[in-house]
């Protein structure tokens, strides 16, 4: 019910790991392996390790209300452990075992660095790596914009690659790329203009966190994390609606250009199916969590999948691809559902129930007890009562 294929990569589940939490070392790689995620992403890897940036450096489990997701902000800087790390013999050989695609996140300093991770990625055996995700939207490298709002430094990233790409004599994993959140609809239309160009990206996965956020400990008068000033990239609960218009928008603008074989995975907020329930109706055909899943265990994996999964029996679907990309303009009369409601539908079905309990089981059960039950008790106490009487008299 919840296969999908992204950028021609089949997955047995629609819901996946985001690159980021839990997913620096190949063991963490692997415990994703073994939950009900459809793929396993790597966290985004540099041409040589690297430690990130100083300490503390993330927030989570920011609260935002017992009806929402925890957010989130994080300076990591891409702590990883080099490329050859994550595409090692050994470590392919072991996420081979978990019989789930692997897909390689690259976050490379420079261009060439990004040329270099390529081809190594390009000379592991086939079938090993069954995706790259270039990471074109880390917001905290110190001194170091995101490409991806640099429309003319995403042009020529893409342009390189795709040089190496179709240069390559051989069959190679098929490239997403990770963009920033967009605010302006010029920037999704101007991103997605220079994107189409490439014919060897296969996927987009949106969105990055927010950069450049702030959280302040009033009490100490200081920034809460020590990177950047203070500055972090906003995640979690907080950019869920940012990561709906982002998907949405890019969706759409793939839509009039005719190319809706580049495939958009949506990435930001999802906490519960609801979440990426949206997200799919926006156009994503897959759903990356990244907060949820550093703030729970890979459970998160199974749960959001089966709470998808009910949403879209009730709604009568038996595929994502029977309402993706479906979203409706408001329909005047239109109630907004919202995320509470809807959960609380999700949870307890049998909420919805109880008048029908009460019309059909309760009720009929108090007919009976008033009509039947009652007066045979009464009459029986009576009778006891009675024959206790009696006994009790006649033995004196
Ligand atoms: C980081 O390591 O800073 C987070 C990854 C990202 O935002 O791309």
């Amino acid at each position: 019910m919840l296969a999908t294929t992204v950028g021609s990569i089949p997955l047995p589940c629609c819901i996946y790991n985001a690159s980021g939490p839990k997913t620096n070392s190949i063991e963490a790689l692997i415990k994703i392996g073994n939950t009900s995620a459809g793929a396993i992403l790597s966290k985004s890897a540099t041409l040589n390790a690297q430690d990130g940036n100083e300490l503390p450096r993330f927030i989570n489990k920011i609260d935002l209300g017992s009806n929402y997701c925890n957010g989130s902000m994080n300076s990591e800087g891409l702590p990883n452990q080099g490329i050859d790390y994550y595409i090692n013999d050994d470590a392919l050989l072991q996420i081979k075992k978990c019989n789930k695609p692997y897909i390689v996140s690259l976050s490379g300093l420079t261009l060439n660095d990004n040329l270099e991770m390529l081809n190594r990625i390009f000379s592991c055996p086939f079938d090993t790596i069954n995706g790259i995700e270039l990471n074109l939207a880390c917001p905290n490298i110190v001194n170091k914009p995101v490409i991806a709002y640099d429309f003319d430094q995403l042009d020529e990233v893409l342009n390189a690659i795709s040089k190496l790409i179709n240069a390559t004599k051989k069959i190679t994993p098929p490239l997403g790329i990770k963009l920033a959140p967009y605010f302006d609809p010029s920037h999704f239309t101007k991103a997605i203009e220079i994107i189409i160009k490439y014919s060897v990206v296969k996927y987009i996965v949106t969105t990055n966190t927010i950069g450049n956020a702030m959280f302040i400990d009033a009490e100490l008068e200081c920034a809460a994390i020590a990177p950047r000033n203070g500055l972090g990239g906003l995640g979690g609960g907080y950019i869920k609606h940012t990561a709906l218009a982002n998907v949405y928008m890019l969706y759409k603008e793939l839509v009039s250009s005719g190319r809706t074989d580049i495939d958009i995975v949506g990435v930001g907020g999802v906490h519960c199916g609801l979440d990426a329930f949206e997200l799919i109706l926006c156009g994503a055909r897959a759903v990356q969590l990244g907060t949820c899943h550093w703030t729970e265990t890979g459970d998160c994996f199974e749960r959001v999948s089966s709470e998808l999964k009910i949403i879209m029996q009730n709604k009568g679907y038996n595929s994502i691809e029977d309402f993706r990309g479906n979203l409706k303009p408001y329909i005047k009369g239109s109630k907004q559902i919202s995320k509470m409601s809807m959960n609380s539908n999700l949870k307890s079905k049998d909420k919805d129930d109880i008048p029908n309990t009460l019309l059909f089981v309760i009720l009929p059960i108090f007919i009976l007890f008033v009509l039947i039950i009652f007066p045979y008790i009464s009459f029986s106490i009576d009778f006891v009562g009675l024959r206790n009487h009696y006994f009790i008299s006649t033995c004196k």
